[in-house]
């Protein structure tokens, strides 16, 4: 995939991984449309990097899906690469939490049910361009989950099942589908837990070197030895990852 001259959506652009990915691709001389809940943190990204282009919109509602999708087809028709990378994780016990419902309901519509429609409404559009791209976030958690966030991991293991159906229905067509698996991450998600972490900046450059090899499923940094210790010994990966 060619990672310059693009035009690209990141959803949860305005935090983390995906700021990290959009400064990058922005200074790659693509055009960078980036997406988040927050209105003001957007605009003032904006500020910040010049030549960004924002929507605000909450995700986890059909209503933010259907105005992202107008707005992606009324302002960027050019639109070639869409990254879903919004997201959030809830650790809780099933044991203690409340408001189950509410968490369940707004963690599986952020980071499943939100991606695979958003992905499904602009696949018309991705489908009349030269060369497109769907890039999915998941995580080394879809491989062994963890035990707080087991809502979390079961909507990434669900990415990575859909992301590699997805790639089988678009064999043959213009665009092709990436699925990009970071470790643990030093970003607003994960703030006061874990030790090691990867930066958001080396994460992006992972991606975006991913990208343009064509690799279709990118194992970032420590989630390519989870890999392997999870295809010798699977009781030892779930031991590694069941308290992280
Ligand atoms: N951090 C890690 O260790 C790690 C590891 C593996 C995978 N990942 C995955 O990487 C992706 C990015 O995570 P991150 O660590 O960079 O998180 P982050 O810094 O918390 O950023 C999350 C982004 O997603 C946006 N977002 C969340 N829920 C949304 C919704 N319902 N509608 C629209 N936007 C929404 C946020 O918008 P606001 O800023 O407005 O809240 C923010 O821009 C996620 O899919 C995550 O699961 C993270």
């Amino acid at each position: 995939m060619n990672i310059s001259g693009n035009t690209i959506l990141i959803t949860g652009g305005s935090s983390g991984i995906g700021l990290s990915l959009a400064q990058k691709l922005a200074a790659l001389n693509n055009k960078v449309i980036i997406t988040g809940r927050d209105k003001n943190k957007l605009a003032e990204i904006q500020q910040r990097i010049p030549g960004l282009h924002i929507c605000a919109g909450d995700l986890s509602e059909n209503d933010g899906i259907r105005e992202l999708v107008e707005h992606i087809r009324q302002e960027h028709p050019d639109l070639n690469m869409l990254i879903n990378n919004a997201g959030v994780q809830y650790n809780y016990s099933f044991l203690t939490v409340s408001q189950l419902s509410e968490k369940i309901d707004y963690e599986i519509h952020s980071n499943l049910a939100a991606p695979v429609k958003l992905t499904s409404q602009l696949l018309p559009l991705l489908l009349t361009r030269e060369h497109a791209a769907i890039v999915n976030v998941s995580s080394a958690l879809w491989l062994a989950p963890k035990k707080s966030a087991a809502v979390y991991c079961a909507t990434k293991a669900g990415i990575h099942s859909y992301t590699k159906a997805l790639r089988f229905q678009l064999e043959g067509s213009p665009v092709r589908v990436f699925e990009v698996i970071p470790p643990l991450v030093d970003t607003p998600m994960t703030a006061g837990r874990g030790k090691a972490k990867m930066s958001s900046d080396e994460v992006a450059l992972h991606i975006i070197s991913s990208l343009s090899a064509n690799r279709y499923e990118a194992y970032i940094g420590k989630s390519k030895l989870l890999k392997l210790i999870n295809r010798i010994m699977p009781s030892l990966a779930e031991r590694i990852m069941k308290n992280g």
